[in-house]
């Protein structure tokens, strides 16, 4: 019996270690072997949906042993996957081979009765294993735990100084901080057991991750951005039969779908914050542009955003999710990208003036698409790829594009990552801000509507401006951080790897918080001698002049 447990759970590993060696094999491996390979965006969220309901998580007692614990819970069901993380304490995801088991398991667990205190007897899959009076902790080896959180920059800049080139440098920094396929299980797993307590008013309810948790430009750490489908909600549009009588409901009716929103999510975070174990410091911002419920869920760590009838930034989700997977080199700009202005402030977990990861990542696509030939396609092109079932209306935008991966061609760019990145700061380093607006439908800057310092058009809904919230001091931050860059990455750029073993070179040394900070001083200096940023612009134009004697093919310019 134990043999067949160890064996279930060595499949398991190696079900996981076989995800994590095809990872790998992705950053080395050709653009079309990857990109034909990847699931539909729906197929895949159906697939993680449907784990995740056959799944719980339980918070287990310290030094609990791996094999007892199986034995324990396996007493109801064949397990398929399992695996333990620390947070506040060890917890264990345990996924069912049928969700039968659940109820099975769930017959089997009691209601705490705690002294001083009581417990509201609100049911969930978030259970806790008591040690009773065996001894759990006896001499087996403790569990292996996955990790959930990245390493520190410091860190990453030593790891990256290593490496030999600076496009492993890039695919490095991405495998250090993409998500783990253990982190996605829980991750809709944190979302399928808040279904469970929304399905109190809704029971045909859906909640859906959406944003980095499934763009597929997640951090470890990033926030869940939870949206409440009640699309699913039989009955919407169903035909009517025939015999001129029909039966309807007879519901509440809102003012506006707004207000409908704010109703439900009120009562929703209401029901989270009285009822939900493990969710803490419910805040209900419900005047927001998208009414929202933010939350802790202790147990898994993640900081979550709840919304509900946000089918469009489910699409701008799927969108880069498809930008992601067509070319191995996207995500590695992404993430390099996003580090770098984390790093030097650009962006911040606080709200407000700064750009966000969402901003960063549309700039990057643009740019990708602005290079000749092209890295990727413009959403248009994507669009006239849509077969009949991509098709999508949403308030009145479309929202269609082609969601099969082997529909698309492969570009014919191949340029390295390292040309890429300079290449991008060249690009922003000297882009029209001023005038010009970033449209990554028509894949063409256009002239600007309005007058934000950054505009962005989102790309569904077209009125919009992504990055409205940027002010003019960030944008020029923005500017400035892209010059410094593309010098320092000219100054030691191929080959430049430091003569000193382990002195940060690169994209290392483009992550040494020495660069904004030089930024900051220059900028003081630079307000007292001379106006607007010269001396840079002077180096970019010999940057540029020197790129055109070579001969190098590029339209940052
Ligand atoms: N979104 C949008 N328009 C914006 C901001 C956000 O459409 N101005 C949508 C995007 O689909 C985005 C999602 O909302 O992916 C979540 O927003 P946010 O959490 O800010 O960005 P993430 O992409 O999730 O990145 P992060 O890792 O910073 O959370
Ligand atoms: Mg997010």
């Amino acid at each position: 019996f134990f043999r067949s447990l160890l064996k279930n759970n060595v499949c398991f590993r190696r079900k996981f270690a076989s995800k994590t060696v095809a990872a790998k094999v992705q950053t080395t491996t050709t653009k079309k072997e990857t990109k034909d390979e990847t699931k539909s965006f729906s197929t895949l969220q159906e697939e993680r949906r449907e784990q995740a309901e056959r799944s719980v998580l339980i918070s287990c007692p310290p030094n609990i042993s791996e094999m007892r614990f199986l034995k324990h819970v396996s007493r109801h069901g064949n397990i398929k996957n399992c695996f333990f993380y620390e947070s506040f304490g060890i917890y264990a995801v345990v996924e069912f081979s049928e969700k039968d088991s659940i109820a099975s398991l769930r017959e089997a667990t009691s209601i705490p009765s705690i002294q001083h205190e009581t417990a509201v007897p609100f049911k969930t899959r978030l259970l806790s294993l008591k040690a009773n009076n065996l001894n759990l902790s006896s001499s087996q080896p403790s569990v292996q735990c996955q990790k959930q959180t990245t390493i520190g920059v410091k860190e990453l800049i030593l790891k990256l100084s290593q490496e030999d080139s600076i496009d492993q440098q890039l695919y490095s920094l991405m495998e250090e901080y993409q998500l783990t396929e253990e982190n996605i299980c829980l991750r809709f797993l944190v979302c399928s057991l808040l279904k469970d307590i929304a399905a109190a008013y809704f029971p045909e309810c859906i909640i859906r991750p959406f944003g980095s948790s499934v763009n597929g430009f997640g951090k470890l750490g990033c926030d869940l951005d939870m949206f409440l489908d009640l699309d699913a909600v039989s009955g919407r549009n169903l035909k009517q039969v025939g015999g001129g009588l029909s039966l309807e409901y007879q519901m509440k009716k809102m003012t506006s779908e707004r207000a409908a929103t704010q109703s439900i999510l009120t009562v929703i975070g209401e029901c989270v914050d009285q009822f939900g174990p493990g969710c803490v410091g419910v805040q209900k911002i419900l005047n927001a542009r998208c009414p929202l419920v933010r939350f802790a869920h202790q147990p898994s760590g993640f900081q979550c955003d709840l919304t509900a009838n946000n089918r469009v930034a489910m699409k701008s989700s799927e969108l880069l999710y498809v930008y992601g997977g067509l070319d191995g080199r996207v995500r590695a700009l992404v993430f390099c990208l996003r580090c770098w202005a984390r790093v030097h402030g650009l962006t911040s977990t606080i709200p407000g003036a700064w750009l966000t990861n969402f901003s960063l990542t549309v700039m990057v696509v643009f740019f990708l698409q602005r290079r000749s030939p092209a890295v990727l396609p413009t959403l248009d092109q994507l669009r006239d790829l849509a077969g009949p079932k991509d098709k999508s209306t949403i308030e009145g935008n479309d929202c269609s594009f082609v969601s099969d991966f082997s529909r698309i061609q492969d570009q014919t760019n191949t340029e390295t990552l390292e040309h890429l990145l300079q290449e991008f700061f060249v690009f922003y380093g000297n882009f029209a801000f001023s005038q010009m607006s970033i449209n990554i439908r028509k894949g063409v800057e256009q002239n600007k509507p309005e007058s934000s310092p950054l505009h962005i058009q989102n790309p569904f809904e077209p009125a919009l401006n992504v990055s409205k919230n940027v002010n003019a001091t960030q944008l020029e931050r923005l500017v400035t951080l892209c010059q410094e860059s593309a010098w320092l990455l000219q100054q030691g750029g191929a080959g430049g790897r430091g003569l000193v073993r382990d002195t940060p070179w690169g994209l290392a040394a483009l992550l040494q918080p020495s660069l904004s900070q030089s930024i900051k001083m220059k900028g003081r200096k630079r307000k007292a001698r001379e106006p607007a940023s010269e001396r840079i612009k002077g180096l970019l134009d010999s940057l540029k002049s020197s790129k055109a004697a070579a001969g190098v093919a590029g339209d940052a310019a």
